[in-house]
């Protein structure tokens, strides 16, 4: 495995680059936006392929590298469910898995520091985000935090993992950098509570004052959403009302972007292929099913996703290869419930 922990010394913050190897997919956990070209660089110098960039939560501290990494590498922007940024490209809840290529992570859903906290388990490390720190725990009092259901996430959850368990977190201002299941338990001055009260008072006693990018992050992080107006402005969009007027004519291919597992989470729309993200450039330049249904039938080829923004960057990518039907779904399959469309499972 390819395994890299970086740095961002302004706000403290770890970011955490995952492959399987050399030339294959990578995600990165965390990123920092003014680190991004370091990033990119390291990729290049790994010869990787970045293909998610995901965030345990919305942070308080820092402006997320999320949006710039996708719109600089196309690659799938993820969170969890509950968050309050605007468009994500996918989004986790409990029990799903993060994966890539040749890695799969373990998702749990870990709230108390915020109410979008999110760990990632591998098996022999937990990305434990800001809900457990080293010799710490994230603060409970902004952004929903909790610190009943923090106690309930870390002795509930977290503390159950193996003591051997390496916890790499998404902060530290002391110079640590990692830990394990084990040490915290013995060691983390927070954790040495008989009761779950008892926790919750030492929380709401900490009068912390509040991060100084607080008031600048929070609303960047709110707002990392690519813009599809653009491809709206070129014709390249439909609502869900256009879209489900197209469904079951021959002319027209309805191409699914997600992966499986959100396509059995949320359901797909009925008759549509599917072809997960990854591997859209293989469909799309000749010799691939798309290519083909557009060269031989000139069908229209509508892709979708989850949001809108997997599909709003294969159109760009298929009209780029010369199949000029290309367009889709804006808003994705969660317009298309909202506009009370059917969904198959
Ligand atoms: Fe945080």
């Amino acid at each position: 495995m390819i395994f890299r922990q970086l740095y961002d010394s302004v706000s403290g913050t770890y970011s955490y680059l995952l492959a399987s190897r050399p030339g294959g997919e990578a995600l990165i956990l965390d990123p920092v936006l003014e680190k991004v070209d370091r990033y990119l660089q390291l990729v290049r110098e790994l010869d990787l392929k970045l293909v998610k960039a995901v965030d345990t939560h919305l942070h308080a501290d820092h402006i997320t590298g999320l949006g710039a990494l996708r719109d600089r590498t196309h690659c799938i922007t993820v969170m969890g469910e509950q968050t309050k940024a605007d468009v994500v490209s996918m989004r986790l809840s409990d029990g799903d898995k993060l994966t890539i290529e040749g890695v799969s992570l373990d998702v749990i859903y870990t709230p108390g520091h915020t109410d979008d906290s999110y760990s990632f388990i591998m098996p022999d490390r937990v990305f434990t985000g800001d809900t457990l720190l080293i010799r710490g725990t994230g603060r409970t009092d902004f952004q929903n935090g909790d610190p009943r259901q923090q106690y309930e996430s870390i002795f509930g959850r977290l503390l159950k993992l193996p003591d051997a368990t390496l916890v790499y977190p998404a902060h530290d201002y002391k110079g640590d950098t990692v830990s394990t299941i084990g040490e915290e338990k013995a060691y983390n001055p927070r954790l040495q509570v008989k009761s779950v009260d008892e926790y919750v008072a030492l929380m709401n006693n900490l009068h912390l004052s509040n991060p100084k990018m607080m008031d600048v992050a929070v609303p960047a992080n709110m707002k990392i959403g690519m813009a599809q107006d653009e491809i709206a402005r070129r014709g390249w969009a439909l609502d869900a009302k256009q879209a489900a007027g197209m469904i079951g004519r021959d002319d027209v291919v309805l191409v699914d972007l997600r992966e499986t597992s959100e396509r059995e989470h949320h359901g797909a729309i009925p008759n549509s292929l599917h072809v997960p993200y990854p591997s859209l450039q293989q469909n799309i330049t000749s010799g691939g099913i798309l290519a083909q249904r557009f060269r031989a039938y000139r069908s229209t080829i509508v892709f979708y996703c989850a949001f809108g923004e997997r599909s709003a960057m294969a159109v760009q990518a298929a009209q780029d290869a010369g199949i000029t039907t290309a367009c889709h779904i804006q808003g994705g399959i969660d317009a298309w419930k909202k506009a009370g469309e059917p969904v198959t499972r």
